[in-house]
């Protein structure tokens, strides 16, 4: 039987939600859209109109969509700042929620997220689809078959010459909280390490379009003397990165490049002699499960096997909060110009 499912948020983000529930392979048949709510009574009309939702409840009052249609599942598309709260709501319904990323604006919030689900017993995850990849899943199985020797460190490059308008560009650390979110979490996950500290340089670079936080510098330090070195800007014109960086990423036998899109070179010594080493080039091994490399649709349908099957989904509060809690010292050492331990 299909999960009933109200969605908070139709602004843009939300046609890719809908997308993936209304036509992903991995979604086909497993959710029924039984309401839509937007602040902007037009913009979600607009949206039902789209995707043939006319029948569902659609609505400004989450609360009282969610009193009418009484659903499984509360999608919670909502801008950050509006995020808590609809979270609040969804679980005191008895939703299992998935939110979109950033999962809160505070550690704080976070925290109180985590614990109020578990208090109801039910699911709150959060959609980290980058790390829902072919290329994330295929550095992460190479650094775990040790190929690589010891992991030493991980760098990326992300810079990109981003004009969104709306929220973006108004809000406070926008790159750290909107953005590297994806990167940070992404590094913790390919690492398969626990973050322990951070020194950040956080800044809003000459003729930046955004008002605070276009670009940051970051190292962060991991367990077992890893190393993950960000650099990134939302306000760099001329040479787009991929939106997933670009990666370079050391072990104790040898080096990955990774330009965020098809191209890996790998390769570990295969000498003992001369300056430079011999080296041989060695294949990135395929991910494990082709159906986690879907983006949205992997991350929902993963939401959903969680719920069936009584586990947590990998991206389950309890385990995002630690990707949030990176991004959150990174922008504490920048206001302190300190090193900052992470804590969750
Ligand atoms: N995972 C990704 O790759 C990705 C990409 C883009 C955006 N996002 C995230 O998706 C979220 C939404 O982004 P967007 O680009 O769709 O923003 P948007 O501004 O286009 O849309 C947000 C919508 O939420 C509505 N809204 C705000 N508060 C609400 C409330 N309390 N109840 C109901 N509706 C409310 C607004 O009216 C608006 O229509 C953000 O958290 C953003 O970071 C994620």
């Amino acid at each position: 039987m299909a999960f009933k499912a109200v969605l908070a948020g139709c602004g843009g983000m939300s046609k890719g939600w809908l997308t993936a529930i209304s036509s992903h392979p991995l979604l086909e048949g497993r959710v029924e859209m039984v309401g839509l709510v937007d602040l902007d009574r037009a913009t979600a009309d607009a949206r039902a109109a789209e995707f043939g939702l006319e029948a569902a409840v659609i609505g400004t009052d989450l609360d009282a969509v969610l009193s009418e249609t009484r659903p499984d599942l509360l999608f919670d598309v909502v801008v950050p700042p509006a995020r808590a709260g609809v979270v609040e709501t969804g679980l005191r319904h008895g939703c299992h929620v998935l939110s979109e990323k950033p999962m809160a604006t505070s550690i704080a919030e976070a925290r109180a997220m985590v614990g109020r689900a578990r208090q109801v017993g039910r699911v709150h995850a959060v959609v980290q689809n980058r790390r829902f990849i072919s290329g994330v899943r295929r550095l992460r199985r190479l650094i775990e078959s040790g190929t690589l020797g010891d992991l030493t460190s991980l760098n990326c490059d992300f810079f990109i010459g981003a004009h969104f308008g709306g929220f973006r560009e108004e809000m406070d650390n926008v790159l750290l909280l909107d953005m590297a979110i994806h990167t940070l979490d992404a590094a913790r996950y390919m690492s398969g390490k626990t973050p322990r500290a951070v020194y950040c340089l956080e800044t809003n670079p000459p003729g930046s379009w955004y008002r605070h936080g276009a670009a940051a510098n970051a190292i962060f330090e991991f367990d077992d003397n890893v190393v993950f070195n960000y650099r990134g800007s939302w306000a760099a014109e001329g040479a787009n990165t991929s939106w997933e960086s670009a990666w370079r990423i050391v072990g104790t036998k040898g080096t990955v490049l990774w330009d965020g899109a098809e191209q890996f070179l790998a390769r570990v010594v295969a000498g003992d002699t001369g300056f430079f080493r011999d080296l041989q080039d060695i294949e990135v091994p395929a991910p494990a499960d082709d159906d986690q490399t879907h983006g949205h649709a992997s991350v929902i349908a993963e939401f959903l096997d969680a719920i069936e099957t009584g586990r947590a989904p990998e991206t389950d509060g309890s385990d995002n909060i630690k990707s949030l809690a990176m991004v959150f010292a990174a922008i504490e050492s920048a206001k302190a110009g300190q090193r900052m331990p992470i804590f969750t």
